[in-house]
């Protein structure tokens, strides 16, 4: 009998039906407050509602990682009384959450330049995080003052520094060893980007890690962002073949071959 064709090195990659980690663009605040004719502080209000119910739906879901794209780098060049509005929610926001988090057992994490968030955000974050640590089964990823474009620098400078003084090799170049400079060093790649509000762009979201993402553009405006809404996206999902370079054929078990779960 011959042999089943050489198989390639497996990939490693995440269930088939459920994204193991979302990334979710939350797009439409401002869009939201301004058909309603109030102001847009007003949309970002009901957004954290949003964040509060999206972060248990997604665990329901059976999500294990959800990072929201809270506050970019780029968005601090909006109107100041916006930006002191959106540091107040967030602080508003850590400050509520704190107990839930405990009770409901997430561990919240951060990525971006959180070091120049105002100092009280600051001493939110890092009391939470402290709090939340030894909780495993699911993770909430808050991105804030994030950029891709930022990360890879913070990144290079961290690699260089470790060459530099001998933890690294210069001539490694290997994604592996690159890739825990990120933020997201401890984290699954995204399997799942979803963007709200109809706008089909990354917008400096984690340009890096979704190299082999799935994308989901939903014409919803974040307040209005439902659970069946993020369940119609991880269903969305679960119909996709994620192909990594190959093609379909090799990502089949030769015939006869069964394969067990
Ligand atoms: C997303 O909503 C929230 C943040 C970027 C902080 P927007 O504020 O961008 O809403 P639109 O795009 O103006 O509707
Ligand atoms: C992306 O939304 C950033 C966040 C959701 C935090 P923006 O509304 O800032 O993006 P652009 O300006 O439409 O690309
Ligand atoms: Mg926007």
């Amino acid at each position: 009998m011959s042999q089943p064709p050489a198989r390639p090195e497996p990939v490693e990659r995440a269930p088939a039906n459920i994204p193991r980690h979302v990334a979710i663009i939350m797009d439409g605040n401002g869009r939201w407050a301004k058909q309603r004719g109030l102001p847009r502080i007003e949309g970002h209000r009901r957004g954290v509602e949003t964040v509060r119910t999206t972060t248990f739906a997604a665990r329901d879901l059976g999500v294990k990682v959800l990072t929201l794209y809270a506050f970019s780098v780029e968005n601090w060049k909006r109107p100041q009384d916006e930006v002191g509005g959106l540091m107040t929610l967030l602080e508003f926001y850590l400050k509520k959450e704190l107990k839930t988090f405990i009770r409901d057992r997430v561990r919240l994490l951060t990525i971006g330049r959180t070091e120049e968030l105002p100092a009280s955000v600051q001493e939110l974050l890092r009391e939470t995080i402290a709090a939340t640590k030894d909780f495993h089964d699911y993770t909430l990823v808050l991105a804030l003052n994030y950029g891709a474009r930022t990360e890879v620098i913070d990144a290079a400078q961290a690699y260089a520094a470790a060459v530099a003084d001998g933890r690294e090799k210069l001539n490694d170049r290997s994604w592996e060893t690159f890739s825990r400079y990120l933020y997201t060093a401890e984290l699954p790649e995204p399997d799942l980007v979803i963007r709200t509000s109809g706008e089909s762009r990354i917008s400096n979201f984690l340009l890096l890690q979704a190299a082999y993402a799935e994308f989901v553009f939903s014409p919803v405006l974040w307040p209005d962002f439902t659970k069946d809404d993020l369940a119609a996206a991880i269903a969305d999902y679960a119909k996709r073949e994620r192909r990594y370079g190959l093609t379909s054929e090799q990502l089949k078990p030769p015939a006869g071959v069964s394969v067990s779960a």
